[in-house]
């Protein structure tokens, strides 16, 4: 599904998003500011994704959530990007770049945060493997992470 957009590569500054990623859920997210929000393509479907980031000239394994967060019930769309590092700092202002290279699943509704939180460490485990598939390997080296 949606495969034909991707790989989809974005770049842009990192805001504030609605505060709760690192607080209630320990999984703190970066998100990108509206310009990438507004222009991403009408095939680019909401969902949970996995692929590469760069930061910092840093490169890094990262997942996706694109879409409205259900269980949250946000009013606007967002691309919140969580890097699998711990970072100390916020990261606020910062430029971000990423490539979204596959498709895990649909943007759910949870009964609990517990239950979400689960799931979200499910998609890491994903996106850690995925990714270290040989084709998707590759991305990590892109000229479009390095420059
Ligand atoms: C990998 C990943 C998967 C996510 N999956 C869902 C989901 O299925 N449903 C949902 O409502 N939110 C989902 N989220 C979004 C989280 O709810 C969101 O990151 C959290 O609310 C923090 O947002 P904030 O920092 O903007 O407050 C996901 C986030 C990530 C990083």
């Amino acid at each position: 599904m949606c495969n034909k957009v991707l790989p989809y590569f974005a770049a842009g500054t990192i805001v504030k998003g609605f505060g709760r990623g690192s607080k209630a859920l320990g999984i703190p997210t970066a998100n990108f500011s509206e310009s990438v929000v507004n222009t991403l393509p009408d095939d680019l479907n909401t969902g949970i994704y996995y692929g590469w980031a760069s930061l910092q000239k840093q490169i890094y394994k990262m997942v996706a959530s694109i879409g409205w967060n259900p269980y949250y019930k946000n009013e606007k769309k967002s691309v919140e990007v969580h890097l699998l590092h711990k970072f100390q700092d916020d990261l606020y202002g910062e430029e971000l770049k990423v490539i979204i290279a596959g498709y895990i699943r649909p943007e759910k509704d949870f009964s609990s945060e517990e239950e979400l939180i689960k799931e979200i460490k499910n998609d890491i485990a994903i996106a850690e493997k995925r990714l270290d598939e040989p084709v998707t390997n590759k991305l990590k080296d892109h000229d479009f992470l390095i420059k």
